[in-house]
């Protein structure tokens, strides 16, 4: 039996964790600490025998408490939207950067394991016709506030190794969807404007890729690298998806709800443009492989069951909808 510390455990990929480890992992105990911010929401552990503490990773002395009570901390907790952080930074640093030096600290006094859940957007992006997947050996260059410091949250933790000999593994991976993902993102805000009657929004022309993987994918990858990862490595995750543009996503979606169509609105600035994983490390090494694939975009039958779970939980997201958009509309967006 483990004691797992899951940070950020009642955001969308901390809380799908927290589901699959009740699921798969009944004998652990498991400890969630979330700040509660707009992006964590208490009732996605309805149903879990989580043992909950609302608080802040920045907050020492509270980490310092929870952290000695785990055999492993799994790091989720972050500000986590990129269109957030080219309004307002300040967040993006305490959290990310502060909070993870605070969780690094309390996991060098008392010893015990780390895993720091992050990005491949501390890559920064590749030019749409460049055919490259990131590996674990390419270098950082991250290209908004949130992708610098996820990439400065990275090299702390390989600081923290390096220098005092941390146990501490750190998984990169790509762009995520499922069930409880915040309605600002761009899958859930697409799937909830149609069933609100709203025109689903793609940015600029929507030529980006994202290298899209179900939730539950990158979950279970965590779960192996926990039980057979090695201290000091880095593992990369993705589905191989990057030949899905997000114009493709769009039309998937407005096809699988029978939606009309959508329009196009202002792009972000510095758009990242074309992300590509290879986990061929996680997959030859730790025997990891996606289960959401199909031949076509690699994403229907997920995509389905993501609209599904939407289309039975509008009491989870109306509330959020209308300041949501309102956000957006400002933006022209
Ligand atoms: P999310 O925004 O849905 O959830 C983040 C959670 O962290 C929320 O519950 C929030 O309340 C909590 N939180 C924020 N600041 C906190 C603080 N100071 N103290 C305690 N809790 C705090 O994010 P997500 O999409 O679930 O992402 C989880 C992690 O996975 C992040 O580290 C993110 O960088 C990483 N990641 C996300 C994706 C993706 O596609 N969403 C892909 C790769 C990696
Ligand atoms: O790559 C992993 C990252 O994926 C994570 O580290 C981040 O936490 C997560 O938010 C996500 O970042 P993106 O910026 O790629 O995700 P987002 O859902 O915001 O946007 C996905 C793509 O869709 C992006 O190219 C912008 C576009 N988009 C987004 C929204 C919200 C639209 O076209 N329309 C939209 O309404």
């Amino acid at each position: 039996m483990r004691t797992l510390l899951v940070t950020g455990g009642a955001g969308f990929i901390g809380s799908n964790f927290v589901h699959m480890t009740r699921e798969r992992y009944p004998e652990d105990h498991v400890i969630v600490v979330d700040k509660l911010t707009y992006a964590g929401n208490r009732a996605n552990l309805a149903g879990t025998d989580v043992e909950f503490f609302e608080g802040d990773i920045c907050d020492a002395a509270l980490m310092d408490r929870l952290v000695g009570r785990a055999d492993v901390t799994v790091h989720f907790a972050a500000e986590s939207h990129n269109d957030n952080s080219l309004r307002d930074p300040r967040p993006f640093v305490d959290t990310n950067l502060v909070g993870t030096f605070t969780i690094l600290e309390a996991v060098r006094r008392h010893g015990n394991r780390l895993h720091h859940v992050s990005t491949d957007e501390v890559f920064g992006d590749l030019s749409l016709d460049d055919p490259k997947r990131f590996t674990e050996e390419t270098p950082y260059n991250p290209s908004s506030p949130y992708s610098a410091t996820k990439a400065g949250s990275d090299h702390l933790v390989r600081a923290w190794v390096r220098s005092f000999g941390l146990r501490a593994t750190i998984s990169n991976c790509s762009n995520n969807y499922g069930p409880y993902q915040h309605i600002e993102k761009f899958i859930p805000r697409q799937i909830t404007n149609i069933l609100a009657g709203q025109t689903p929004k793609l940015y600029g022309t929507g030529e980006q890729v994202r290298d899209w993987i179900h939730v539950d994918d990158h979950n279970a990858a965590v779960h192996l690298i926990l039980e057979r990862g090695r201290d000091g490595e880095t593992y990369n995750i993705g589905a191989d998806n990057d030949h899905v543009n997000n114009k493709a996503v769009i039309e998937l979606i407005c096809e699988l709800m029978d939606a009309p169509g959508y329009e196009h609105v202002a792009d972000r600035p510095g758009h990242d443009q074309r992300y590509a994983m290879d986990s061929t490390k996680l997959r030859e090494q730790l025997g990891w492989a996606p289960e959401y694939t199909d031949t076509q975009t690699g994403m229907r039958a997920g995509l389905d069951q993501t609209i599904d779970w939407y289309r039975t939980h509008e009491d989870w997201w109306r509330p959020a909808k209308q300041q949501v958009e309102q956000g957006y509309a400002e933006r022209g967006q």
